[in-house]
């Protein structure tokens, strides 16, 4: 390997580490949502996101392994990432189920759509066996979002969900997701400005009106 070869494959495995800690925090968090959900078809549908959400890490893990054996290799969004899982232990320990919602599969499949998917398309281009995996796992995150945007809307609609709480969530998730795009998209090197445009775009208007 050259050192530029050997520098872009760090970086890449950075990338890889990053996205295997996400993968992480969705998995514990659907793992969490499955143990308080009511209605038993959201608990079915939440173990079986946590199964996705675990082999999704096992596949990030396994490209960081490949691309930097030594491993050790750390990516800015560590704190970032710890910070939120916080905020959402918070939400599973007091049993409220719609706030993990809006903080998982509301915004961070949201920041997963409008920046990761880019991290993990830039690490397709590279590795092209990873190709076919990117386009399953892009389609399994779509669907969790919608899951969840449909899941809140309807606990906002039957009263389930007080406004009290969503205005909270979504004051406290918009910030922690705010700082985990920015530092995501420091390691793409590219500009925040647009990743952040297509994130509010992902949004429903129950999380980005201002009421
Ligand atoms: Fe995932
Ligand atoms: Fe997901």
């Amino acid at each position: 390997m050259t050192p530029l070869v050997r520098r872009r494959a760090r970086e890449l495995a950075r990338a890889a580490t990053l996205l295997e800690a996400g993968e992480r925090l969705a998995l514990r968090a659907a793992a969490g949502q499955a143990t308080i959900a009511r209605a038993p078809r959201t608990a079915q549908y939440l173990r079986q996101q946590a199964r996705q959400e675990a082999a999704h890490a096992r596949v990030f893990a396994g490209v960081a392994a490949f691309l930097a054996p030594a491993g050790g290799l750390a990516h800015p969004a560590g704190p970032l990432l710890a910070a939120y899982r916080a905020r959402v232990d918070r939400d599973l320990d007091a049993g409220d189920l719609w706030s993990s919602m809006v903080g998982v599969q509301v915004a961070l499949e949201a920041l997963g759509r409008a920046v990761l998917e880019e991290v993990q398309a830039s690490l397709a281009r590279h590795l092209p066996v990873l190709a076919p995996l990117h386009r399953v796992l892009s389609g399994q995150e779509a669907a969790h979002h919608a899951f969840g945007v449909r899941c809140v809307r309807q606990a906002l609609e039957s009263g389930d969900f007080p406004a009290a709480r969503l205005r909270a969530a979504r004051g406290d998730y918009r910030v922690l997701a705010g700082g985990l795009l920015a530092a995501s998209v420091e390691m793409l090197g590219e500009s925040p400005a647009p990743y952040a445009a297509r994130f509010e775009a992902l949004l429903p208007a129950w999380f980005t009106d201002p009421s």
